[in-house]
């Protein structure tokens, strides 16, 4: 089995699971929703309501062109929500919109039920918790596989800080886990510059769970990689499920197969569909706007 991932988050995860299964009922969307209540400290997300993002009548158009159109979602915490539809469906600019690059026209886009994410700036909206993974790797190609991970871990990113930092006890366990977890326990010492293209997106990935990050987007993660790489992949993304609420846009039907439970369907910037894959993939709506009929 897939080593635990994050042995603190578990721990805590651990906790919140327990109330997540007495009480559980559905988002809007369909996702799993956590009926409980706690007291929310500064800072943290607040999912009482069972959703660790959620979007309501979301608008952009580019020179009039309407990229995002009445886009309505939500996702609950722990879920990993996949998301399907043709190219320029709207897919990216919707993370844009999430990450605060692009601001919509009008709508609400909220981070737990507190958090106003049109209130604040990319770089705060990094800070709150919300990683994004682009499309492309993006490690730091001069640096070792461990010291990629460890930068990660850096809050404090001035020269002087970085220069001091050393890694706690806890930081090191968990940095070994995360090695084991993004299948790179072979490769510590190794350039990132020289991995595979599929390394280099764990590598990335793992960078980013090292930030513990409370929503995690990533952007067709497994574009360009080998069925084997494919393979790992799906795997690494099961042994995050539950533990990480995660937003997963990909094209490669059988990676989604694999690890989906609901899935949405954008097209012309709105939600055309959702549910399990076979569900959607049986409905005629989809089917025409795959097949452009
Ligand atoms: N910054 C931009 N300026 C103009 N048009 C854009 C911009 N970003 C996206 N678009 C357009 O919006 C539509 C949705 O694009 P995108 O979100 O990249 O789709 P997807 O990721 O689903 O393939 C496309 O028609 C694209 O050309
Ligand atoms: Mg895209």
């Amino acid at each position: 089995m897939t080593p635990d991932l994050l042995e603190q988050g578990a721990q805590r995860l651990a906790a919140r699971d327990a109330l997540l299964a007495a009480k559980q009922g559905q988002t809007e969307s369909g996702g799993r929703q956590a009926g409980f209540s706690r007291i929310v400290s500064p800072g943290e997300v607040d999912v009482a309501h069972g959703r660790i993002l959620y979007l309501e009548d979301v608008n952009v158009s580019f020179d009039g062109f309407k990229a995002i159109n009445n886009l309505s979602l939500d996702i609950a915490p722990g879920e990993l929500r996949c998301i399907i539809g043709p190219n320029g469906a709207g897919k990216t600019t919707m993370m844009d919109i999430i990450t605060g690059k692009t601001r919509p026209d009008s709508g609400t886009v909220y981070f737990g039920s507190t958090i106003d994410l049109l209130q604040h700036k990319e770089a705060e909206i990094a800070q709150l918790g919300l990683g994004r993974k682009f499309q492309k790797p993006t490690v730091f190609e001069q640096l070792t596989v461990f010291e990629n991970l460890e930068l990660a871990l850096k809050t404090d990113k001035s020269v002087k800080a970085s220069m001091f930092f050393k890694l706690d006890s806890a930081q090191r366990d968990r940095l070994a886990e995360m090695l084991h977890t993004i299948h790179l326990a072979n490769s510590v010492n190794r350039m990132a510059g020289t991995l595979s293209h599929g390394q280099k997106q764990w590598l990335e990935i793992g960078m980013l769970l090292m930030q513990e990050p409370k929503l995690l987007l990533l952007d067709e993660p497994v574009a360009g990689m080998t069925d084997e790489e494919t393979h790992r992949t799906a795997e690494l993304f099961l042994s995050l499920k539950g533990k990480h609420s995660l937003m997963v846009v990909e094209h490669d039907m059988s990676f989604i197969r694999t690890i989906s439970d609901i899935v949405t369907v954008l097209c012309d910037g709105s939600v055309l569909a959702h549910g399990t894959l076979d569900q959607v993939q049986a409905d005629e709506r989809v089917i025409e706007v795959y097949l452009g009929r």
